[in-house]
């Protein structure tokens, strides 16, 4: 999604906001620019290709400054062009930058008009310049604040104005904005990792927060003016999360990271304690009778996973949202549920909306599974679980996923122990089991030589499709997400008993499908399915393990994992998985970081 970077310094901020928007490139984008104050005047430059570009229209026009905003910009109102790519100005005084969605746009768009402003894009951003323009008087924070009051949506706003050289104002509602505190010198961000190697000293604003920055110092009023202080925290991890060392894509990195992050998601898990969840952990869970997980994407299969095992060990029954769905439908409260959000970033729109609705619903036992311990997620949720998987970069989840069934798993020992459904002996076992889980993955990691070869014969594709059942039916559908977003070939999941009631047709010589077969209860009856695929002449690409007695033959290809692994087997069988997408996406070429029309974050409805 977008990003933004801006700088108020003493000496040429040019290199940090071009820096900060290769950092936020990860977030996905299609445009970019950036505006100076020079001589006195805002200059501006945009691109509609890479910040590689832009960064080479600004060395050479030799433009520098000292106070500057940059964007990388992810359509939503209007085309991809120049015209609509950020800052927006007004009348040559106000620059501005923005992320999120202002819904009211069309009805300011028309006020303004009429009070003769001309308008150069289909932004909805630019009607906010507008109005700053309009309602600026000679203080740009007093004419931000007015401005701010006018809009409905949400918004993450950096702006400059040409008459005020030391000043730099943002507002946040709805979308993520941070405070980089330097020594003479102040940043405003999306997102911290924009200014690694600039500052690790951030604040992270909250809802309604409006800042006032200039180069010793910085104001922050809350969504009621009022002055507030925010803490000042230090993220030194950044840096060294953001380097991609000896890996070709940030993909592949996250992909190897899986054993590291597992293992740090597990520290310091001794025992199986509610308290692992938040301190008023054991008194929700005492009080709740269901689950409702919401979730969107990889994040959601994480949730679909966690209802098999959930049911099974715990016996507590759980439905899994799609949240973009939940939020929008008559649904039926019960408020005894726990409301269970998982969501890498902790910043997805539809996400949160589908957690204000629950509570909005009198649903207000609330727990996030999360990988950013500063997000607005965690700062919602009554409880929460902090994966540590550490920054994810590529726009495809790896790491994430993996460390949110630990947190899953973690939290169904958890609620099956405090309902006294799991033993002594059965807890050691599972705690074990889980400790193992690095070593286990890495196992699956040693299969990529074999894995590289199937690549090959995938990315001559254009359809496969995924089958799994029991709780590899999760996993079937994340491999498929996996690959369609980075390959684009087309890829479906299905559990394998649905094959006959519609998508065999599909199947011929030229459809691989990929199948997870692990040797669990299901392995006979997938064993059946198989045939099926086979007696229509579908090749099968078959990731069992070392106890699945499943045979290499014509039209069947195998790939063997090391022994099953019980209740946790989806955790491993997912990881061969994301090796194949990518792998496919290498030899087909694509922009494995940054699939076409994606974006990391997604912050907008
Ligand atoms: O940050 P979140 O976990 O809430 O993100 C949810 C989805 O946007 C995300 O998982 C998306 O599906 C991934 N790109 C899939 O690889």
């Amino acid at each position: 999604m977008c990003g933004i970077v801006g700088a108020i310094a003493q000496r040429n901020i040019t290199p940090v906001l071009i820096e900060g928007l290769k950092r936020l490139e990860y977030r996905g984008y299609d445009s970019c620019g950036l505006a100076l104050r020079i001589d006195g005047e805002l200059q501006r430059a945009r691109s509609t290709s890479r910040v590689a570009d832009l960064e080479k229209q600004v060395a050479d026009t030799q433009q520098s400054g000292v106070l500057g905003i940059a964007h990388t910009r992810w359509a939503t109102h209007g085309a991809p062009t120049s015209n609509n790519a950020h800052p927006h100005f007004s009348r040559g005084r106000i620059a501005l930058v923005h992320n999120g969605i202002i819904e009211n746009h069309d009805e300011l768009r028309a006020e303004l008009k009429t009070l003769g402003f001309t308008f150069e894009s289909q932004t909805d951003t630019e009607v906010i310049a507008h109005l700053v323009e309009h309602l600026y008087a000679g203080d740009l924070c007093e004419a931000v604040k007015q401005a701010i009051k006018r809009l409905t949506g949400a918004y993450a706003i950096a702006v400059i104005c040409r008459d005020e050289p030391n000043r730099m104002v943002g507002a946040r509602a709805g979308s993520p904005l941070i405070v980089g505190v330097g020594k003479g010198e102040n940043f405003l961000a999306s997102d911290a990792m924009a200014l690694a190697g600039t500052t690790d000293q951030i604040i992270y604003l909250e809802e309604g927060d409006v800042v006032d920055l200039n180069l010793n110092d910085y104001h922050i009023t809350d969504v009621y003016g009022k002055p507030v202080k925010r803490e000042v925290r230090s993220v030194q991890a950044y840096t060294a999360a953001a380097e991609l060392g000896p890996y070709r894509h940030y993909m592949q990195k996250e992909i190897f990271e899986q054993p590291r992050a597992i293992a740090d998601t597990l520290e310091g898990v001794e025992g199986i304690v509610p308290d692992l969840f938040g301190d008023q952990a054991a008194v929700v869970f005492k009080k709740i009778d269901s689950l409702l997980i919401l979730a969107c994407g990889t994040s959601y299969y994480a949730g679909l996973t966690a209802k098999y095992w959930l049911e099974s060990i715990a016996k507590i029954p759980v439905n899994v949202e799609i949240a973009s769905e939940y939020r929008y439908r008559d649904s039926v409260p019960n408020p005894n549920t726990l409301v269970v959000t998982i969501t890498q970033s902790g910043e997805t729109a539809d996400t949160l909306a589908a957690l204000r609705h629950a509570s909005e619903q009198g649903m207000k036992h609330t727990l996030t599974i999360c990988n950013v311990a500063t997000s607005a997620m965690v700062r919602e949720c009554a409880l929460a679980y902090i994966t540590r998987a550490g920054i994810e970069v590529g726009v495809a989840s790896t790491k994430a996923f993996t460390t949110q069934l630990a947190a899953l798993f973690l939290l169904t020992l958890t609620l099956a122990k405090m309902k006294g459904r799991l033993t002594a002996e059965q807890e050691t076992e599972h705690l074990r089991a889980m400790r193992h889980l690095p070593v286990a993955i890495s196992a699956a990691l040693a299969l990529e030589p074999q894995i590289i070869a199937w690549a090959e014969s995938f990315a001559r594709m254009e359809n496969a499709l995924f089958l799994g059942r029991g709780v590899h039916y999760p996993i079937a559908l994340e491999g498929a997400l996996k690959l369609k977003e980075i390959s684009y070939i087309h890829a479906e999941a299905y559990p394998a008993g649905e094959l006959k009631h519609g998508p065999l047709a599909l199947v011929t010589e030229e459809m691989p499908v990929v199948t997870i077969a692990p040797n669990d209860d299901l392995i006979d009856k997938l064993k059946s399915n198989m045939q099926e695929v086979r007696a229509r002449g579908g090749q099968l690409f078959v990731f069992a393990d070392a106890d699945s007695r499943i045979m290499p033959s014509e039209g069947i290809h195998v790939i063997r994992l090391p022994e099953h692994y019980g209740m946790l087997s989806p955790i491993l069988h997912v990881v061969p998985l994301q090796l194949l997408a990518y792998h496919t996406a290498l030899v087909r070429g694509t922009d494995v970081d940054k699939p076409r029309n994606l974006a990391k974050s997604v912050t907008v409805e």
